[in-house]
């Protein structure tokens, strides 16, 4: 798996989707693979309820972030927090200006405070909104539930999330 490098691109509002990061990272580095964590800078955090309507709208609200650094990244995990079911839409945003996001593999990964059995229709608009950027199919998603800045659930998935990403075209391909 050398050779490869990998972007996360997350928001975080109250930093457990970056520290859910942290920990994909130090996980995803055991594979010998370069990781680099991209935060998207939010030009004002909204408050509660500008929060929960720009959601429920995937209003893409303004970020600070203007350059298009993915050029080198042959794959991409995006993630954001679960506000009012949807992902915080901050992530579109982002993606909005990113050339050739049909050429890379893509994850996604949700970070919510309620259960993943709650979040799947989250989950499940996450992937559906993708569509309105060009990304027609997603390689992997994950669900992480943190708690007073705890990993309670969702970390069991992170070995298959990470193996659907680089194993299945990748290394089946490349090295079998
Ligand atoms: C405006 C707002 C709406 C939220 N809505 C939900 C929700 O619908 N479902 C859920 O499971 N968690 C919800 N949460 C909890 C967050 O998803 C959870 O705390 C998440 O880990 C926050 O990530 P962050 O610290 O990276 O900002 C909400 C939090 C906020 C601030």
């Amino acid at each position: 798996m050398n050779e490869m490098n990998v972007a996360l691109i997350y928001y975080s509002r109250t930093e457990n989707t970056r520290n859910a990061f942290e920990f994909l990272k130090h996980t995803i580095e055991q594979k010998n693979v370069n990781v680099d964590m991209i935060r998207i800078i939010p030009e004002k955090d909204p408050g509660f309820f500008k929060a929960m309507s720009a959601s429920r709208n995937q209003e893409e609200l303004p970020i600070r972030n203007k350059e298009d650094p993915l050029l080198d990244y042959q794959t991409i995990i995006v993630g954001v927090p679960s506000w009012a079911y949807y992902p915080a839409p901050f992530y579109k945003s982002y993606l909005r200006h990113v050339k050739d996001l049909d050429k890379k593999k893509i994850g996604i990964c949700l970070c919510a405070g309620v259960s993943i059995q709650r979040n799947m229709i989250t989950m499940k608009r996450y992937t559906e909104e993708m569509k309105t950027l060009g990304i027609s199919s997603i390689d992997a998603d994950l669900i992480i539930i943190v708690r007073k800045g705890k990993i309670v659930d969702g970390q069991q998935h992170v070995k298959g999330f990470i193996e659907k990403l680089f194993y299945n075209n990748f290394y089946y391909r490349h090295i079998l």
